[in-house]
């Protein structure tokens, strides 16, 4: 089977993470590695602080609890994601309002989101779905407008740009995942970065159980969110080969584009005009045109031996939100027709020409 992703570790990480167990650094009381890590990623953003965190579902719930967002306050979220941008304003006691997808992106539109801003209306979470990123000059115009926090979750676009400017440096915090699957990783890791020195502190406090002084005597609730050194380590180690790695995913997507262009009723991923899309997923779209459906391309894959797997399910099918008291049946169209129609394949950024032509070869099969 040919994987939609597999991971990239060699001995610069193996020696990194030995390293740092030698030097006794398993957690973050102890060494230089996350202090380390951390600036070198924020500063890679175009950030001035970085906080370290165990996920990047961790660095979101983080970022929405350093917000000082809770019950009674809503948060919009892309209707199209993981379920770990919803669960964050979920977890704080907040209702994620989902907006739904727009049909070239398939990030979220931004033209629904000020008919969906209320009273209640505290932040909006936008996802740079795939690796394309949303257009964070017009959602901050937006955002400005209606003083709302800007949380984006750059799980999926690391080094992503809009404009030149970096993904996770527009909003008050950009909350990272350093999960096996993403552009780089730790295993399991994230990170919020932030230009805000006070929104840092707290980060940091909320992080670490809110301990302050005296010791053991609690001022408010926190989290055990804290990443270990050797993690940190890793992630030095993945960092320095990022650019490598995102060459790598664009020279992947790039090569599916020529040989399936023009492929009658298969959308393929785009790149707007100011986007630099990173392509963390080749994710595509089957329409009717295309001869068959999504779960029968699924399978003619599978029969290959070419792994996929299907957009997200959206926020706004999900029971555990519908049946939270305050939730807002939105529409969203588009979104759950993403969900029926939209795959993706094997993406890794070391891909081979083969591996891509066996792709290609079974995709034009089955499609005919
Ligand atoms: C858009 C998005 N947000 C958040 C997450 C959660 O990150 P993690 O798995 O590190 O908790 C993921 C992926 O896993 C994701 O794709």
């Amino acid at each position: 089977m040919i994987p939609v992703f597999e991971p990239d570790i060699g001995e610069a990480e193996i020696s990194a993470v030995v390293e740092a167990l030698r030097r006794g650094e398993i957690s973050g009381m102890f060494g230089r590695c996350i202090p380390d890590f951390e600036r070198a990623f924020a500063n890679y953003c175009g950030c001035r602080y970085g906080v370290a965190v165990s996920s990047g579902t961790a660095a979101l719930h983080l970022a929405v609890a350093a917000a000082g967002i809770g019950p009674g306050d809503e948060v919009l979220v892309s209707a199209s994601t993981n379920i770990a941008t919803a669960l964050a304003a979920y977890h704080n006691g907040a209702v994620p309002v989902p907006v739904d997808s727009e049909e070239v992106t398939w990030n979220l539109n931004l033209d629904l989101v000020e008919a969906l801003i209320s009273p209640k209306t505290k932040a909006i979470i936008p996802v740079h779905l795939f690796g394309h990123p949303v257009d964070m000059d017009r959602l901050l115009e937006i955002a400005h407008r209606h003083n709302l926090m800007v949380i984006e979750d750059c799980a999926e676009s690391h080094g992503a740009t809009v404009r030149g400017r970096m993904t996770g440096s527009f909003g008050q915090m950009g909350c990272f995942s350093f999960y096996a699957n993403k552009i780089i990783t730790t295993g399991e890791g994230g990170m919020v970065v932030t230009n805000d020195a006070d929104l840092a502190e707290k980060l940091r406090l909320l992080r670490n159980l809110a301990f302050t002084k005296p010791r053991f005597r609690h001022e408010e609730p926190g989290y055990n969110f804290r990443m270990t050194g050797y993690q940190a380590a890793m992630g030095l180690a993945q960092l320095r080969k990022i650019h490598q790695v995102i060459a790598g995913k664009r020279r992947m997507a790039h090569s599916y584009h020529r040989h399936l262009n023009g492929i009658l009723g298969l959308q393929l991923p785009t790149e707007l005009d100011w986007a630099f899309n990173v392509y963390w997923m080749y994710a595509v779209v089957v329409k009717p045109k295309f001869g068959i459906t999504r779960d029968q391309l699924a399978k003619r894959l599978a029969a290959d031996g070419i792994e996929t797997r299907t957009f997200f399910c959206p926020m706004n099918q999900q029971p555990f939100l519908r049946a939270r008291p305050g939730f807002r049946d939105v529409p969203c169209p588009v979104a759950d027709r993403l969900w029926e129609t939209g795959l993706y394949w094997p993406s890794t950024h070391t891909l081979s020409d083969e591996n891509i032509l066996q792709v290609v070869n079974s995709v034009r099969r089955a499609g005919r």
